[in-house]
């Protein structure tokens, strides 16, 4: 190999080294939550509102660090339907904000945190947006005042970012201090609620015969 083709080569080796080290000083919060394959809903709501974009541009020019926690699409289907859809789009934005803690903790270190804990959602007052860390023995469990919630495997850590899976969707307070879990389904619903079903079920009948009757005419007429 000739001197120039030896030098070219560091060359380039020191520039894709110079890439991967970059690379892994700025980590993207969609690329660690894509891997796993199991937090679809997630990503679709912070690639939605936004705050993807907004937690990956901080990421590059913090010095405490961020703590996400990632809850994963069974998560979200245990809540009750339209839980989520039903939310506006700045309530989207800040029940992702508090999933964020601008700071770096480590598993270990969530025993040291006072409560309540601040999250990028802001104002922990009662009723706002408070984020309690209740440690039970070697889990660490979190408490909104809606969900108790469990501390699962990490999905990603070095010295500046921790991605935590969390067993439930944390449902602030200040968005969700009315929300019923849904029911069990073997429970039988309360007699009320049977008798109004019903009634609704009948009307939807009618309306349903009768639009198949007008069709059917339709249908006849054009023949
Ligand atoms: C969180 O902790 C604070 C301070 O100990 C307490 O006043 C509050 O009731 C707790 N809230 C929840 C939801 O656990
Ligand atoms: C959360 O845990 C606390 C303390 O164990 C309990 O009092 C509360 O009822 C639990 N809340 C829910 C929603 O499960």
């Amino acid at each position: 190999m000739s001197k120039q083709v030896v030098f070219s080569l560091s060359l380039l080796l020191a520039f894709i080294f110079h890439c991967n080290t970059s690379l892994a000083q700025a980590p993207d919060i969609l690329e660690i939550l894509e891997k796993p394959g199991r937090f679809t809903v997630l990503i679709r709501l912070l690639k939605n509102t936004g705050v993807a974009n907004q937690l990956n541009g901080e990421l590059q020019k913090s010095n405490t660090g961020y703590t996400f926690f990632a809850p994963p699409d069974k998560a979200f289907s245990d809540l009750r339907s339209g839980a989520i859809n039903s939310l506006s789009d700045l309530q989207k934005v800040e029940l992702l904000q508090f999933h964020i803690l601008a700071t770096f903790v480590s598993l270990p270190n969530f025993q040291t945190l006072s409560n309540p804990v601040p999250t990028q959602a802001g104002d922990t007052s009662a009723g706002e947006f408070p984020l309690n860390v209740t440690s039970a023995g070697k889990d660490v469990g979190l408490a909104t005042g809606v969900v108790n919630a469990t501390i699962g495997s990490t999905l990603y850590t070095d010295d500046e970012l921790a991605v935590y899976q969390v067993d439930k969707v944390l449902l602030p307070l200040d968005i969700f201090r009315n929300y019923k879990p849904p029911e069990p389904v073997s429970e039988s619903p309360p007699v009320a609620a049977k008798v109004h079903e019903s009634s609704a079920l009948s009307l939807t009948g009618h309306g349903m015969w009768f639009s198949i009757g007008i069709a059917a005419s339709v249908a006849a007429f054009s023949l």
